[in-house]
C-alpha cells in the first residue's frame, strides 16, 4: 500500500519539493495549507486548513499517516498544535529547521550537540532562531524518537523564493562587468532542495530520527564554481567576472550575504554557515547533485515563468545595487592600478 504523507505546508519552495518527492514514489501525498500560495498540483489532495486556527486542523485527525513533513516558521505554537493533534495519528514527524537554532555565531563545524539558542513550544514571537528552535522543542517533546529534525542551512534550487541564487542568475544574464567576491576558492555549502526532500524522506523511512544537519560537504562548491555555472548558463556574451578582494567589498560597505547572496567573507563573524560538520546526515544518505545541476535547473525554472521569480513577503529582498556595483568596481580598478 503507498505511503500516506502529509505536507503541512506544500505550495512554496520546500514543501513543493517534498510534495514532488513523495508523488515520485508512488505515495498518497496530502498537503494542508490555506490555498493562498498555489496549489500543490493535481496529484496531490488538498486540505484546507489555517494553522494558526487549530480548529481547522480536526479533518487531519480522521485518518493515520507515516509521514509528516512540517515547513512551519512562524510561532511554535502551531507546531505544537499541530504535533498534539497528530501525536496519535502519524508514525513519524519531520521538521524542516535551520541552522539558525545554534547559539550565535555558529563555530566553525557545528554539530547537532552544539549549544542552540533558548527557546520555548509556547512561544508566540520572538526572533527567527528563537522560533525555528522552540518548534523543533514542540516536535520533541510529542513525538521524541519518532521525529526527524533537517537543520538545513542554505537551501537553493528550482523555485527558490528568497531569490539568492535567482538574483546572481539575473545578474549574470544582465552581462556586463560583474563583481564577484572573492576569493574564488571560498567553500560554500548549502543543500538542494530536491536533494533535501529525499533525504529527510529516505532517513526517516529508514528509522533515522533526531537532528541532522543538512547541507553539502564544505567545499561541494566554491564561489567561483557557482559563478561559472550561473555564467555558463544565464551569462550574456559580454558577462565577465572580476574577483574582488573580500576586505575591499566589506570596506566598500557592501553587506555580505543580503548585498551579495550565498557569499560571506572567511573570516565573517557567520563564517560557520558555509562550515558545519554534516558527517552525520552524510552517513545516514544524504547525497548532493554537482552545483551546475541545481543552477542549470534553476534558470530552466526561472526561464519557464511569465515575470520575476516569487518572493517570500517576510524577507528582504536580496541583490547589490547597480549603481553600487559600479562604484565599488571602479574604486577597485582604482587602486588596482
Ligand atoms: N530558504 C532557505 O535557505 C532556508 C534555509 C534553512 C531553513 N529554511 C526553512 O525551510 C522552510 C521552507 O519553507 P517553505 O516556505 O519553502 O515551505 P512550503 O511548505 O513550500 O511553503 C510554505 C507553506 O505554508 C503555507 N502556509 C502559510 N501560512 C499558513 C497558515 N497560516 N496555515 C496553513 N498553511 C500556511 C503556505 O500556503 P498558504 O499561504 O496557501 O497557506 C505554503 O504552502 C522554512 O521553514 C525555513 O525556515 C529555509
Amino acid at each position: 500500500m503507498a505511503v500516506a504523507m502529509l505536507v503541512l505546508g506544500g505550495t512554496g519552495f520546500a514543501g513543493r519539493a517534498l510534495v514532488e518527492e513523495g508523488l515520485s514514489r508512488g505515495w498518497e501525498v496530502s498537503a494542508l495549507n490555506r490555498g493562498l500560495s498555489g496549489s500543490p498540483g493535481p496529484r496531490a489532495t488538498h486540505v484546507a486548513g489555517d494553522r494558526l486556527d487549530p480548529a481547522t486542523l480536526a479533518p487531519l485527525r480522521t485518518r493515520e499517516w507515516e509521514l509528516v513533513v512540517d515547513t512551519w516558521s512562524g510561532a511554535p505554537t502551531a507546531v505544537r498544535d499541530s504535533v498534539r493533534a497528530l501525536v496519535d495519528r502519524a508514525a513519524r514527524y519531520i521538521f524542516i529547521s535551520s541552522g539558525s537554532v545554534y547559539a550565535p555565531p555558529p563555530p566553525l563545524g557545528v554539530t547537532e550537540l552544539s549549544p542552540t539558542v533558548e527557546a520555548s513550544p509556547d512561544l508566540r514571537t520572538g526572533e527567527y532562531s528563537e522560533l525555528k528552535r522552540g518548534a523543533e522543542m514542540a516536535v520533541l517533546e510529542a513525538f521524541g524518537d519518532r521525529a526527524l529534525i533537517a537543520r538545513a542551512g542554505l537551501i537553493l534550487g528550482p523555485h527558490e523564493n528568497v531569490g539568492r541564487l535567482p538574483w546572481w542568475l539575473t545578474r549574470l544574464a544582465a552581462g556586463g562587468e560583474i563583481l564577484a567576491p572573492g576569493p574564488p576558492q571560498l567553500e560554500l555549502q548549502y543543500v538542494d532542495v530536491r536533494d533535501l526532500a529525499r533525504f529527510v524522506l529516505d532517513a526517516s523511512v529508514d528509522g533515522h530520527s533526531g537532528p541532522f544537519n543538512v547541507v553539502s560537504r564544505r567545499g561541494h562548491a566554491t564561489m567561483e564554481s557557482l559563478l561559472d555555472a550561473c555564467l555558463t548558463v544565464a551569462g550574456r556574451d559580454d558577462a565577465q567576472l572580476t574577483w574582488v578582494a573580500p576586505d575591499f567589498v566589506v570596506d566598500s560597505g557592501i553587506e555580505p550575504w543580503t548585498e551579495l547572496p550565498i557569499w560571506l567573507p572567511p573570516d565573517h563573524e557567520y563564517a560557520g554557515m558555509h562550515a558545519a560538520n554534516v558527517e552525520p546526515a552524510h552517513a545516514a544518505g544524504l547525497s548532493c547533485r554537482p552545483v551546475s545541476e541545481t543552477v542549470a535547473d534553476t534558470w530552466a525554472w526561472m526561464s519557464r515563468l511569465d515575470g520575476p521569480p516569487p518572493l517570500r513577503g517576510d524577507l528582504p529582498r536580496p541583490g547589490l545595487d547597480p549603481v553600487r556595483e559600479r562604484e565599488v568596481l571602479a574604486a577597485w580598478h582604482a587602486q588596482s592600478r
